[in-house]
C-alpha cells in the first residue's frame, strides 16, 4: 500500500509518524511545501493553487490514497482536488468539531487553527451542523505556524492563549492544524484539569483503513 501525505510543512511529517505506526507495511510518501509557508494567511485561489501544484509528485507515484495533512488545504482545496482528479482517493483533515461538541460539558469549545481554515465554508458549515449553541473560541494563532516550523515557538506565548481559553470556560481544545501535533504534548500539560486536547492521528488511520476497505 502506498500511501501519499502532504502538508505545507512538518505537520505532515506528525501525521506520517502516525500512519507509519498504524500501517507498517505501507510505503509512505511525504511532500511537503516548506518555500510558500504559511498557507494559513493566504487566500483560498492561492492555495488551492499551490496545494495542487505541491501534490503533483504524489499523483505521479500513483498513491493508493492521498492524505492531506493539512486543515488548511483541506478546508480551500479538497472539493476542488476530488473533482479535477476523480480517480484519485483522497483524505482530508478538519478540526474535530464534532467530538468536541460531544465531549464538552461547559458548552465552550476552542478550535486552534490558521485563518484560512477558520474562515472557511467548510469550517463554517462543520460548526453549523455540529456546535449550534456552543460558544467557540477562536483564538488567534496566526503565528503559531511559522513559529513550530522555525523551532522558534516559546512556552510563555502558548501558555498565555491557552490560559486565556480555560479561563473563557473551554474544556476542550481542538488542534485543527498539524502543525500543533507537535506541541500537543505542552498544550496539555498547560490545560491539565481544565481542558481535554484534541487532534485528528488516530482517526486518521482508522479512514484510511475504512476507504480503502470500502472503496
Ligand atoms: N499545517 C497546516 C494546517 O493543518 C497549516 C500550516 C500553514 O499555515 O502553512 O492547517
Amino acid at each position: 500500500m502506498k500511501l501519499g501525505v502532504f502538508d505545507s510543512g512538518i505537520g505532515g511529517e506528525a501525521v506520517a509518524d502516525a500512519l507509519r505506526k498504524t500501517f507498517p507495511e505501507a510505503e509512505v510518501l511525504v511532500v511537503n511545501d516548506r518555500a510558500n509557508i504559511p498557507y494559513g494567511g493566504k487566500t483560498p485561489a492561492h492555495i488551492l493553487r499551490l496545494t495542487d501544484a505541491a501534490i503533483q509528485p504524489l499523483l505521479a507515484r500513483t498513491c493508493d490514497v492521498i492524505i492531506l495533512a493539512c486543515n488548511t488545504a483541506t478546508a480551500l482545496a479538497i472539493d476542488a482536488l476530488r473533482q479535477k482528479y476523480p480517480a484519485q482517493k483522497f483524505i482530508g483533515i478538519e478540526p474535530m468539531v464534532k467530538t468536541a461538541a460531544a465531549l464538552t460539558k461547559t458548552k465552550t469549545i476552542a478550535v486552534c487553527a490558521t485563518k484560512a481554515t477558520l474562515s472557511s465554508a467548510r469550517y463554517a458549515r462543520l460548526v453549523r451542523d455540529h456546535a449550534t449553541g456552543l460558544q467557540i473560541i477562536e483564538p488567534d494563532c496566526g503565528e503559531w505556524a511559522s513559529l513550530i516550523e522555525n523551532n522558534r515557538m516559546n512556552r510563555t506565548h502558548i501558555e498565555r492563549t491557552i490560559n486565556a481559553v480555560c479561563e473563557q470556560g473551554s474544556d476542550v481544545i481542538i488542534l485543527g492544524c498539524t502543525h500543533y501535533h507537535w506541541i500537543k504534548r505542552l498544550i496539555t500539560d498547560l490545560a491539565a484539569g481544565r481542558a481535554a486536547v484534541i487532534e485528528p492521528s488516530e482517526a486518521i488511520g482508522r479512514r484510511v483503513k475504512a476507504l480503502l476497505a470500502d472503496p
